[in-house]
């Protein structure tokens, strides 16, 4: 065991643990598999591009035999020639191998089911069959690649002897690397341990682990398989995956890098661009709670939290996980448990000063409106210190006076603003993927200095097709300074649009003190 003392916790890192682990990433593959997920070619192109960048060692981008279309994309993707593996998805059939070949991939990826009750009811074979498959098939990939990862699919309700019997085949094969799945998520990280522990005892080859969160165990599961020995974890961006998903990368490389120091290679300050990326192609919203890359994974509301972290952020962070690690930002939110010196802080941010009396009298009416379920933005926060302070912030550097948006579905989404910036009227158009977006990128293309749209959300605040939608946007300036705000109305896109020039108000607003 080797310690390491942080903030007075001791972590240990295994024996077993290598110093230095590979991550193979699936979200091309298993990723994709998500219930209601379908990636266009250019956006597999992008994915691929983004992980090699970042520094993934081998990308899963697909199962080139299960159509034309795959196969073309695997080819594409090998064709990039990037700087990661590129690993082709094949069952234990030499046609499906001969495919991943032509597609030109780098690897092989060969799985047969190992377990009684796949072996029974999915491909209705005997157990010596299984072994006759895998050790004919496994010789075959291995002709024609020089790497081939076997996968006893099923493995961790496999019997033991049976899947080191399966494993040994393999390896006598040719296999060059073994992975272990939990394909239905049901192993725990006490049990992973110890079987990885065991394979490794057993198996000459290295260890690659793919696990699946049905209970929620995928990320304990996989650093318990890096505890035992493991030397790669497969993951996709976001946990996508069949069911409930895969291990998330984020998170595992995480898991590995922070609490047992083990080095995964990857640019970890690139973990959150990566995570927006892939939420955006994929449809699937982060949830703000999800660790690492969600929204309120360093964001602090309560009094206590707050005043912690503005002393001491190690306070009430893990400490050896930092905003800046992820390419996260840390932030102070509003909200009813919100206290003085969160709110003191946010207002000095702003260039705002506050007497005590006044300090006390803002953080009342914060509590107030946030206490009526109401979501506070930074703008909010500001209207309300300028209304406790008597001045005004409702000084507008935008006016907005017209906006037209053209949409349908023959059409480009076009939207036209005309608008008032420091008293000179500006006209501009700008299309975009819908008229949401061609409305913010006509708004943003009057401004004299860009800024940034980093977030968007929409809620509708009543049922029916007449809901009032309530929009709330984060945005960031050339600075890198960041704020929120919001705007409600009947009308999305309209309401989308106010809310940004609400924000831009904002940022000229602390940008000129
Ligand atoms: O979950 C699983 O078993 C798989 C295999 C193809 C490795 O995805
Ligand atoms: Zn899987």
């Amino acid at each position: 065991m080797r310690g390491q003392l942080t903030w007075g916790i001791v972590f240990f890192t295994p024996s077993h643990a290598h110093k230095q682990i590979t991550v193979f990433d699936t979200t091309l593959r298993d990723g994709e598999q998500t219930p209601g997920i379908s990636f266009t070619l250019e956006q597999k192109v992008e994915i691929a591009r983004q992980l090699s960048d970042i520094g993934v060692h081998a990308i899963e981008a697909g199962f080139p035999a299960s159509s034309e279309a795959e196969e073309k994309t695997v080819a594409r993707i090998c064709a990039l020639n990037l700087d990661t593996k590129i690993c082709g998805l094949a069952r234990m059939l030499k046609s499906d191998i001969d495919v991943c070949k032509r597609a030109g991939t780098d690897m092989v990826h060969v799985f047969i089911p190992t377990s009684e009750v796949q072996r029974v009811h999915t491909i209705k074979k005997s157990p010596e069959e299984v072994l006759e498959i895998t050790a004919a098939t496994v010789a075959y990939a291995r002709e024609q690649f020089d790497e081939v990862m076997f996968s006893a699919m099923d493995a961790t309700r496999t019997e033991w002897g049976y899947l080191i019997e399966a494993f040994r085949t393999a390896v006598n094969a040719g296999a060059t690397i073994i992975n272990v799945p939990d394909t239905v998520g049901v192993i725990t990280p006490c049990a992973m341990r110890e079987l990885i522990t065991r394979i490794a005892a057993e198996v000459p080859i290295p260890i690659d682990v793919h696990c699946h969160n049905d209970f929620g165990l995928a990320v304990a599961n996989t650093l318990a398989a890096v505890e035992g020995g493991a030397s790669q974890v497969q993951v996709t961006v976001n946990g996508l995956g069949e069911r409930a998903g895969n291990a998330d990368l984020a998170e595992t490389v995480m898991g590995c890098e922070s609490i047992y120091g083990i080095k995964t290679g990857i640019d970890t300050p690139r973990l959150v661009e990566t995570s927006r990326l892939v939420s955006r192609y994929s449809g699937i919203s982060i949830p703000p709670i999800q660790p690492i890359v969600g929204d309120n994974a360093f964001a602090h509301e309560s009094g206590i939290h707050s005043h912690g972290v503005i002393a001491c952020t190690a306070t009430f962070e893990p400490g050896i996980l930092t905003p800046e690690m992820v390419g996260h930002r840390r932030r102070l939110k509003l909200g009813k448990h919100v206290g003085r010196h969160a709110v003191r802080q946010m207002l000095t941010d702003a260039h705002i000063q506050v007497g005590e009396q006044e300090l006390d009298e803002i953080v009342i009416r914060v509590k107030e409106v946030s206490g009526r379920g109401k979501k506070i933005t930074d703008a909010d926060l500001y209207e309300i210190a300028g209304s406790v302070l008597g001045t005004d912030v409702g000084e507008r550097a935008v006016e907005l006076i017209d906006i037209a948006i053209m949409t349908g579905n023959h059409a480009i989404p076009t939207a036209s603003v005309r608008a008032i910036v420091n008293g000179v009227e500006h006209i501009h158009s700008a299309v975009g993927n819908g008229p949401v977006d061609a409305a913010m990128k006509a708004i943003v293309g009057i401004l004299p200095t860009p800024i940034t749209l980093k977030d968007f959300n929409i809620e509708a605040i009543s049922g029916g097709s007449d809901a009032i939608g309530h929009v709330t946007i984060t945005v960031e300036d050339a600075k890198g300074r960041i704020f929120d705000a919001s705007a409600s109305g009947d009308d999305i896109v309209l309401a989308s649009a106010q809310a940004m020039v609400n924000a831009i108000n904002l940022l000229h607003r602390v940008a000129k003190e």
